[in-house]
C-alpha cells in the first residue's frame, strides 16, 4: 500500500473544491498521519484560477500535503488515484430541481469514468458529489471498466447531516446526540429522510420529538428542500456543508462504522427492502475502514415508510431511463 494518499478532486476551483481541498490536505479524510497528494482537475479555461488556488495551498505550509498537481486532462488527474471525488459539474440554479442538471452534467461522467478506469490506482474508490450525484455516479460507474460497481458511491451524507441537525434542534440536544438517521433513495426533494431507526440521547426519536406530525411535514419537507433554501439565501449552492460532507463520507469509508450509526451512502442497490436493482440509492451502510461497505439488513419498514421509498425509487428508476444511452 502507498504511503501517500493520491486524491483526485475534479471541479476542483470551484465553490466546494475551495473548502474540500484545505480539509482534505490537513487530514480530514485518511487522519493526522497519512500524507496526501492532491490531483486537481478543471476545464481548460479554469486553469489559470486553479493555479491560484494551487498557489494557495503551498501558501498554507500543510504538514500532510505532499503535492499539488493541476491539469484539464482526467488521465493525468486520475492517474493512480486512490480515491476520486467527482465535484465538478455545473450547480443548479433558483427555480431548478437537480435533475434540470442531468442532460448537461450527466455527459461529464462518460470520460471521467472511462479515465478512472484507464488510470486511476488498482484500489481506487470513487466518490460523486455533482448533481444529480446518484445518476451521475450511475453513469461513472457504467463507464469505468474494470473498476468494480461497489467502489463507487454518492454523497447523501449531507442530507444525513441535515436531519441529524434538525432532530437535534428540535430536541433541544446536541447534534452529535443523534445517531441512525437514514436517507433513503435519491439526493433530491423525493429523498425519504427516515427517523423510524434514529435515537436522540439513547431515546428513540419519535420519543424525543413527541410530534409525528412534524417529523411526517415540516421535518421531511425542511431537509428534502433544504439545498433550495440555500441556494434562496445564498443565491449560491451549498458549499462550505457540501464540503465537509464529502470528507465525512469519504472517511466513513476509510473508518469502521456499524449498524447503531451508520453511514448514508448511494451505492449500487442489489435489491435490498424491495428497491430496484442497478439504481444507485441511498442507504445506511456499514463500512469495515478498508473501503468496503455493506447495505444494512433486516430494518422494519412500516407503511409510511414503504410507501417514502417507493416514490424516491421510482424518481431513480426514470432518471436511469433518461440517460440510457450514457451508461457504456
Ligand atoms: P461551482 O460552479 O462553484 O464549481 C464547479 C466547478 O466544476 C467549476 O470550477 C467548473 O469549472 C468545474 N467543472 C465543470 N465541468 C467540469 C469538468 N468536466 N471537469 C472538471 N471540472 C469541471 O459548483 P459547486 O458549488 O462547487 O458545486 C459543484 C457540484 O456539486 C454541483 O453539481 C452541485 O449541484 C453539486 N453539489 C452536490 C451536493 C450533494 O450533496 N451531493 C451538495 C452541494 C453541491
Ligand atoms: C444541496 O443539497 O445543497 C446541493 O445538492 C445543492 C442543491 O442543488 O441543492
Amino acid at each position: 500500500m502507498s504511503t501517500v494518499k493520491r486524491v483526485a478532486v475534479t471541479g476542483a476551483a470551484g465553490q466546494i473544491g475551495y473548502s474540500l481541498l484545505p480539509m482534505i490536505a490537513s487530514g480530514g479524510i485518511f487522519g493526522p498521519n497519512v500524507k496526501v497528494a492532491l490531483q486537481l482537475l478543471e476545464v481548460t479555461p479554469v486553469l489559470p484560477a486553479l493555479g491560484g488556488v494551487r498557489m494557495e495551498l503551498e501558501d498554507c505550509a500543510f504538514p500532510l500535503l505532499t503535492e499539488v498537481t493541476c491539469s484539464d486532462d482526467p488521465k493525468v488527474a486520475f492517474k493512480d488515484a486512490d480515491l476520486c471525488l467527482l465535484v465538478g459539474s455545473k450547480p443548479r440554479g433558483p427555480g431548478m430541481e437537480r435533475k434540470d442538471l442531468l442532460q448537461e452534467n450527466g455527459k461529464i461522467f462518460i470520460g471521467q469514468g472511462r479515465a478512472i478506469g484507464e488510470a486511476a490506482g488498482p484500489d481506487v474508490r470513487v466518490v460523486v458529489v455533482g448533481n444529480p450525484c446518484n445518476t451521475n455516479c450511475l453513469i461513472a460507474m457504467h463507464n469505468a471498466k474494470g473498476v468494480p460497481a461497489a467502489r463507487f458511491s454518492a454523497m447523501t451524507r449531507l442530507d444525513q447531516n441535515r436531519a441529524k441537525s434538525q432532530l437535534a434542534l428540535r430536541a433541544g440536544k446536541h447534534w452529535s446526540t443523534v445517531k441512525n438517521v437514514i436517507i433513503w433513495g435519491n439526493h433530491s426533494n423525493t429523498q425519504y429522510p427516515d427517523w423510524h431507526h434514529a435515537t436522540i440521547d439513547g431515546k428513540p426519536a419519535a420519543q424525543a420529538i413527541n410530534d409525528d406530525a412534524w417529523l411526517q411535514g415540516p421535518f421531511m419537507k425542511t431537509v428534502q428542500e433544504r439545498g433550495k433554501a440555500i441556494i434562496e439565501a445564498r443565491g449560491k449552492s451549498s458549499a462550505l456543508s457540501a464540503a465537509q460532507a464529502a470528507v465525512d463520507h469519504a472517511r466513513s469509508l476509510y473508518t469502521v462504522t456499524t449498524a447503531d450509526d451508520p453511514a448514508a451512502l448511494c451505492v449500487i442497490s442489489d435489491g435490498s427492502y424491495g428497491t430496484p436493482e442497478g439504481i444507485i440509492s441511498g442507504f445506511p451502510c456499514t463500512t469495515d475502514g478498508k473501503g468496503n461497505w455493506q447495505i444494512v439488513p433486516g430494518l422494519a419498514m412500516n407503511d409510511f415508510s414503504k410507501q417514502k421509498a417507493a416514490i424516491t425509487w421510482k424518481e431513480l428508476c426514470e432518471e436511469r431511463d433518461m440517460v440510457k444511452d450514457l451508461l457504456g
